[in-house]
Formats: structure tokens, sequence, C-alpha cells
């Protein structure tokens, strides 16, 4: 398969050296991109800035804000058979990035923020018969949000993490995560992110498979 895998944060610059972004380290989605490799897929890895190393068999592309993720997803998903979509896309940008330093004053300052697109519902409207995987971090009613983000965003799983304040979701320790499918096949697991990048994988390869058998 051809497939399209997102990671990382996006970044969205005030100034040019502040930025609003997340804590995201992308080790999830190298992760899939290394075994995506390894079992002889052909990998376009769209990251924003994170310290880690692609995997050498993957096509790679750097990106800083969610505009430039949105630009190079819409450029590489046509020649894809899948997406996995697990970068944390910031919802919002500043209104105005400024060209100089922000000087600090005595007051407060208030920032304007605009939302920023939403990729992967977009790009999902024109999946036809590619396989597309989104991924959510939840505080709260995991499994009920998590299902509305499947459905409104038309994909073919949604992959859940729930986020608690005593243990960040971000890094590469066991989480628990919730994988719901299309038909409403719900998957609670507790594991390393190498061992859950092949369940992923699985899932995907054997998507594929049943859209491909289904067009005979
Ligand atoms: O709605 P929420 O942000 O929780 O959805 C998470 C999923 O949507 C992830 O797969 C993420 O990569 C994607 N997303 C996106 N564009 C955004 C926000 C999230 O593609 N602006």
């Amino acid at each position: 398969m051809r497939i399209l895998i997102t990671a990382g944060p996006t970044k969205e610059y005030i100034d040019p050296v502040r930025f609003i972004s997340n804590s995201s380290t992308g080790f999830f989605g190298y992760q899939i991109a290394a075994e995506a490799a390894r079992r002889g897929h052909k990998v376009t890895l769209i990251s924003g800035p994170v310290c880690l190393i692609p995997p050498k068999k993957a096509k790679f592309i750097p990106v800083v804000s969610a505009l430039e993720m949105k630009k190079a997803v819409e450029k590489h998903f046509p020649g894809s058979d899948c997406l996995i979509m697990s970068a944390a896309v910031a919802d919002y940008r500043p209104v105005t990035v400024s060209p100089q330093k922000i000087k600090k004053e005595k007051g407060p300052l208030t920032l304007k923020l605009k939302r920023n697109p939403d990729i992967l519902s977009i790009i999902a409207r024109k999946k036809k018969n590619r396989v597309v995987i989104g991924f959510a971090l939840e505080t709260g009613g995991l499994k009920k949000n998590a299902e509305k983000k499947l459905k409104g965003k038309n994909l073919d799983y949604i992959v859940a993490v729930a986020i608690n304040n005593k243990k960040c979701p971000f890094g590469d320790q066991k989480i628990p995560v919730t994988i719901i499918s299309r038909t409403g096949k719900i998957e609670t697991l507790v594991s390393d992110k190498k061992s859950l990048s092949r369940i992923i994988l699985d899932k995907a390869e054997a998507a594929k498979y049943h859209y491909n058998a289904s067009k005979i």
C-alpha cells in the first residue's frame, strides 16, 4: 500500500520566536511509519517539528504549521491508499503574525486566535475506497467523543487515547487505547506504541483488502 502518515505537533507562530503548540513528541506516528516501511509499504511521512529521525525508507516531508500540513496532505492524499493522521494539529492559530518580536508591556497581552481547518474531515470527505484512520486524545467521555469523531470525520477507524493529569500520553510508555471501527467494533487495550503500531497497521491492511475485495 501507499501509506500517508502525519505525526507530531504543529507550531503556530505568534512572532519570529514565539508559537502556540502542544506536547506531542511524534513518537506514535514515527513508530507507525517505521513499522509500515518494515512491512514493505511505500510510506510518506508528513511531520511537524519533533526530535526524531524518520525511517530511512520513508519519503519525509517536514512541515511547521497546520496550514502547511494541510497543503502537504492535500498534495499526497490522492496518490495514497491509506491515511493515518496521528498528528496533533493545533486547532487555532494567531489571526496576525507579528514580523517583529512582540515587546512586553505592563498590562496583560491579548492574543486573537482563529480556527485552523480540520485537515482530516476535509480530506476524508474524498476518501472513496482509501483507508482513513484518525486519532483522538480525550480527557473525558472517551468512547462517546471518539464515536462522534469517527462518524463526523468519515473514518474507518479512530484510535482514542485517554489523557489524565497524572499520566501524559505523549512519549513511549504503555498507554490505554480504545480503537473503534466504522462498523462499530470497539476494542480497548493497554500496550506500548510499537505494539499498537502493529495492531493499527494490521487493521489498515485488512480494511484495504476488504475495500479491494468488495470492488471485484
Ligand atoms: O477533533 P480532534 O482534534 O480531537 O480530532 C483529532 C483527529 O483529527 C486527529 O487524527 C488529528 O490529526 C485530526 N485533526 C486534523 N486537523 C485539525 C485537528 C485535528 O486533521 N485541525
